[in-house]
Formats: structure tokens, C-alpha cells, sequence
């Protein structure tokens, strides 16, 4: 099988079968930061044992297909010495690597961002394919007001950058998820956050397609299109879905293998039943699945608490989620499905 071959096939697995993808790839500042807000003690210990428990929840491969490390977890252990790269091999697990290094502001333009991470990157990648990695993720964020954001050099620095780490990526035998996130943040309506998505997306592809990467050979990870947190007009889990479902199918070509879904701060419910609303009516050209961190794992989180006491409570409420958003992506997931 040639490297294409082999890219393409990893890529369709990654969405395969009606299953989704765990983010588990915090960088340490945002983990750190989490734990801070859940009363856990911010150290190399904790971040290890909460991720030893995610990764060795029972049940986790039959909904998940994949899970997203970071630099430190990938490199990490189970308490009995057990690699994680084994761990996850071991439930079937494809593994997946973040390897952006984090935004920076972006010159010259306030409050826009500029993901950083190119210097180095054709070696990391070959370390990380070498190690058992088989997809990438890089994250490129996009702010959003009611008049003057994102701008046209924030919208295609962040193309530019995004496309040269796909090619990368392709080269060094791993998949890219493209994940250029309009952020939830603002009190903009749906309809703008729809705009921008799609300029940021047709912006994307057409880099994508300039700097040569396989289209078939990639994800992509989009957010959903809301309106912004601030904004006194939240829509329905239908205008959402049918909002999302118009902006991808504007640019998204066909021979893309799968898209899967940032959460980006909604909550596991909404994400669920959004999800849920754009697998029932809609005319879908590829699997549309998920790719979510928070909304898989905050509960969980929340109930470990840092304490080993709560452990199976909390891979109970894990793969409870990723169940939810199993159904999601076949229309049957429902309210009645969550605790009263
Ligand atoms: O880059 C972001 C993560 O991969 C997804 O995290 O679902 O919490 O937005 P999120």
C-alpha cells in the first residue's frame, strides 16, 4: 500500500463506524487551568492518573476510534508501567498527536491570533509516526465581533499556516485534522457566525488545495455554528443543525473523508443534541461525527475530583457521553437518554 493509500484508509477510519474521536490533548496551562477550577492539585502526577483514567475507561473503543495526546501524555505511563501508546493500542485506539505549540497574537491585529508550531515540525512528526502516532491535529482560532472580526489576514494567515502543517503531516505518514475554530465568544448573532465559518472554510480549502494536500487523506474539525454567548438570541438545536449542515455543505468538497466537530465550550447536552438535530433530515456527503474534549470529558472531571474513590463514577460518566454522541450521529440520541 502506498503512503496515500495508507493516509486515506486511516482517515476514513477515524469516522468509521459511528464513532467519534476523544480530545484528550490539553496543552499543560489549559489542563492545568481546568484542574484548578475542579480543586485538583495542578502537577505532573495528577495530569497522569487523570489521563491513565480516561484512556483505561471499559467500554471507551466502542464509541471512540481515536484519541487526541499531547507531548507529555504520549510519552506517559500507566501506574504498573504499561505506555499509554499501549494502552490505547491495546482498546483498539487509533492515536492521535497535537502539534500546533499555541497561539500568539497575531501583529498588527488586536485581538487576533496566529497559531504557532512550523519550526521543527517535519521532525516532531517523524518522532511522533515513530512512536505510533497515525493523525495530527492542529488548532487555529478565530475571533468573531458584530462588525470588525476576523479580518481577511487573520482568516488567511491562519489558511496558510494550517495548509503548510497538512502537508506536512501527509509527508511524514500522519493524517491532519484541520481544525480552524470561529470561537463561541461574542454576542454576535447565528447568521454571522455562519458568515465568517464559511469565509474561514472557503479560505482553508482553497490553501489546502494549493499547497497540495490529499483532500481524501485529511478531517476536518469545524466549529457549530451558534450564535455567540453573549448573544440574547440562542437558536434551537434544529436552527443550529440546519445552519451548520448549509455552511459545510457550501464548502466542504465531497472528497473529504469525514468531518468531526470541536465542542468549543458547549456543553455535553447541547453538543449532543445538536449533533443529534444534523443526522435526522439532512443530506450529508460525509460522516459527520465528533471530535470533542470538554464535552466528553468535563463530567467526568468533575466527579474525579482528584480522588481515586471516584474513578469508576467518572469513566462511567466518560463513556456515558461518548454513548450519547454514539446516538447523536445515528438521530437517536434524546434528553431522556441524560440523569434527571
Ligand atoms: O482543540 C480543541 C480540542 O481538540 C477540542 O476541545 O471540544 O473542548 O473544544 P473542545
Amino acid at each position: 500500500m502506498t503512503n496515500t493509500q495508507t493516509l486515506i484508509k486511516t482517515a476514513k477510519a477515524m469516522v468509521a463506524n459511528g464513532k467519534g474521536l476523544l480530545a484528550m490533548d490539553e496543552s499543560n496551562g489549559t489542563c492545568n487551568r481546568r484542574f484548578a477550577n475542579a480543586d485538583i492539585s495542578q502537577t505532573l502526577e495528577m495530569r497522569r492518573a487523570y489521563r491513565e483514567l480516561l484512556l483505561t475507561t471499559p467500554g471507551l473503543g466502542d464509541c471512540i476510534s481515536g484519541v487526541i495526546l499531547y507531548d507529555e501524555t504520549i510519552r506517559q505511563a500507566k501506574d504498573d508501567g504499561t505506555p499509554f501508546i499501549q494502552v490505547a493500542q491495546d482498546a483498539n485506539l487509533l492515536i492521535g498527536i497535537k502539534v500546533d505549540i499555541g497561539t500568539q497574537d497575531l501583529a498588527a491585529h488586536p485581538g487576533e491570533k496566529v497559531t504557532e508550531g512550523l519550526d521543527g515540525l517535519r521532525e516532531r512528526l517523524q518522532a511522533y509516526f515513530e512512536m505510533g502516532a497515525r493523525f495530527a491535529k492542529w488548532r487555529s482560532v478565530i475571533a468573531l465581533d458584530d462588525i470588525r472580526l476576523p479580518s481577511q489576514s487573520c482568516i488567511e494567515a491562519n489558511a496558510h499556516t494550517l495548509a503548510r502543517y497538512a502537508t506536512l503531516c501527509q509527508e511524514a505518514g500522519l493524517v491532519p485534522i484541520v481544525e480552524p475554530e470561529v470561537l463561541m465568544d461574542g454576542s454576535h448573532p447565528l447568521t454571522r457566525c455562519q458568515e465568517a465559518t464559511e469565509a474561514v472554510l472557503r479560505s482553508v480549502f482553497g490553501q489546502l488545495t494549493r499547497q497540495g494536500v490529499v483532500l481524501e487523506a485529511m478531517i476536518l474539525k469545524p466549529n457549530v455554528v451558534v450564535a455567540g454567548l453573549g448573544c440574547p438570541t440562542q437558536n434551537t438545536a434544529q436552527e443550529v443543525a440546519d445552519a451548520t449542515v448549509q455552511c459545510l455543505r457550501r464548502v466542504v468538497p465531497a472528497a473529504v473523508p469525514g468531518i468531526a466537530f470541536l465542542s468549543g465550550g458547549q456543553s455535553g447536552q447541547l453538543a449532543s443534541s445538536r449533533l443529534n438535530a444534523m443526522h435526522v433530515g439532512h443530506d450529508l456527503p460525509w460522516p459527520l461525527s465528533f471530535s470533542f474534549g470538554r464535552a466528553l470529558q468535563h463530567p467526568a472531571l468533575d466527579i474525579w475530583a482528584g480522588h481515586d474513590a471516584n474513578r469508576v463514577a467518572a469513566q462511567q460518566a466518560l463513556v456515558h457521553r461518548a454513548r450519547c454522541n454514539c446516538a447523536a450521529l445515528k438521530g437517536e440520541y434524546k434528553t431522556g437518554m441524560e440523569a434527571p
